[in-house]
């Protein structure tokens, strides 16, 4: 068997300790003569499953005990009209803080809820920085403030966690689309209202929405809310009002202990930020590839990069795949390049990438 180093921003790579350990109990799980997928969500063994993978992921992120952790379906994007029609109640704007393509995407499906006020963009200067929050210009009384603090697409990743009490507004709940960068840094889960993401990156397998709301948030849904997509229904029923994506939380159990035994996620966070350094470090001492973003919100879990003879895009990709690195292509809307680096992705993958880069320029420039 050999394993390539796989960039891909999502689904993503895994670790492999994990995608070893759900092979092994593929058919019998501890001993109950069945695998993960063949249980009854309510039975013991998956409920034991389920609980310990929220212990963990409450344990891992420091959560407060005022805020509840949801195991949803329907992917970050559903949440895009889910939120808006849990978090009105009566009010009838939200504020939306554009640094991107998945930000943009959020308004955008919002005004079918309610009205959009949009605090601060960067599409002007094309999608690379993060606006400093003291140029948010926040509506008179939004139901909450919506951010995607990692934009997976264009690499750009707030250097800041949003606390609008530095802004004077501590009282408007903060949304995060931590998407593509939860477990990836520590955050101060307490100053946010609400964070979620898609657990296809840095969690495990795609169909599993992970939602960490506070308690006071829970029960202002519009009547139209569909049941199953009402937090406090999905909260009052530990997750399970209707059937969750049973396998996917095994595995997002399993990736969890994994980061709890590599030492957390403020381990994992050095792990991060040495990756990072050295990819970045060597797009900025060549003059072969250039990465665009502003460098104080530049993400350490995407990294988009161009080649600045773009007539050698197909060689790069063609060349790098037959050298075990695939899922290098950027976003269609962006070009060039994208490596995702996210928790899985060992050192030794970046440096492999590093080299190819490194030889690759030598050959051509
Ligand atoms: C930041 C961000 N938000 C939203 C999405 C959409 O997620 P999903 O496809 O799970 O709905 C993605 C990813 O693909 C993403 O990276």
């Amino acid at each position: 068997m050999s394993r390539v180093w796989n960039f891909s921003a999502g689904p993503a790579v895994l670790p492999e300790a994990v995608l070893r350990q759900a092979a092994e109990e593929m058919l019998d799980w501890h001993g109950a003569g069945m695998g993960v997928m063949e249980m009854s969500h309510r039975g013991k063994e998956f409920m034991s499953i389920a609980e310990a993978a929220e212990a963990d992921l409450r344990e891992l992120l420091a959560v407060p005990s005022n805020y509840r952790i949801l195991f949803m379906q329907g992917g970050a994007i559903a949440e895009n009209a889910i939120i808006p029609m849990n978090l009105l109640g009566t009010r009838r704007v939200a504020d939306y803080v554009v640094t991107g393509s998945w930000s943009m995407k959020s308004q955008k499906e919002a005004r079918r809820y309610c009205e959009v006020n949009i605090a601060a963009s960067t599409e002007s200067s094309g999608f690379t920085s993060v606006p400093a929050m003291t140029e948010w210009k926040l509506s008179a009384d939004p139901a909450f403030v919506f951010t995607c603090t990692n934009e997976t697409i264009g690499g750009v990743e707030f250097p800041f966690e949003p606390d609008l009490a530095t802004i004077g507004r501590g009282e408007v709940p903060v949304v995060a689309d931590v998407s593509s960068h939860i477990l990836s840094r520590r955050m101060d889960i307490s100053k946010y209202g609400l964070l979620f993401g898609g657990a296809q990156k840095n969690i495990g397998p795609a169909g599993l929405t992970i939602v960490i709301v506070r308690e006071d948030l829970l029960g202002r849904s519009v009547p139209d809310c569909p049941t199953a997509f009402d937090y406090k229904t999905v909260a009052d029923n530990g997750s399970m009002y209707n059937t969750p994506p049973t396998y996917a939380i095994y595995i997002a159990g399993l990736v969890f202990q994994w980061l709890k035994r590599a030492g957390g996620v403020a381990a994992i966070e050095a792990q991060n930020v040495a990756k990072a350094e050295l990819l970045y470090g060597y797009l900025d001492q060549c003059d072969f590839y250039e990465n665009r973003v502003d460098p104080a919100c530049r993400s350490r879990m995407n990294v988009p990069f161009f080649l600045k003879d773009e007539r050698l895009n197909e060689a790069f990709l063609a060349e790098s795949r037959a050298a075990g690195l695939v899922q290098l292509k950027g976003h269609k809307s962006v070009g060039g390049m994208r490596a995702s680096i996210y928790n899985a992705m060992p050192l030794a993958g970046v440096q492999a990438l590093v080299d190819f880069m490194r030889d690759f320029a030598a050959r051509r420039a």
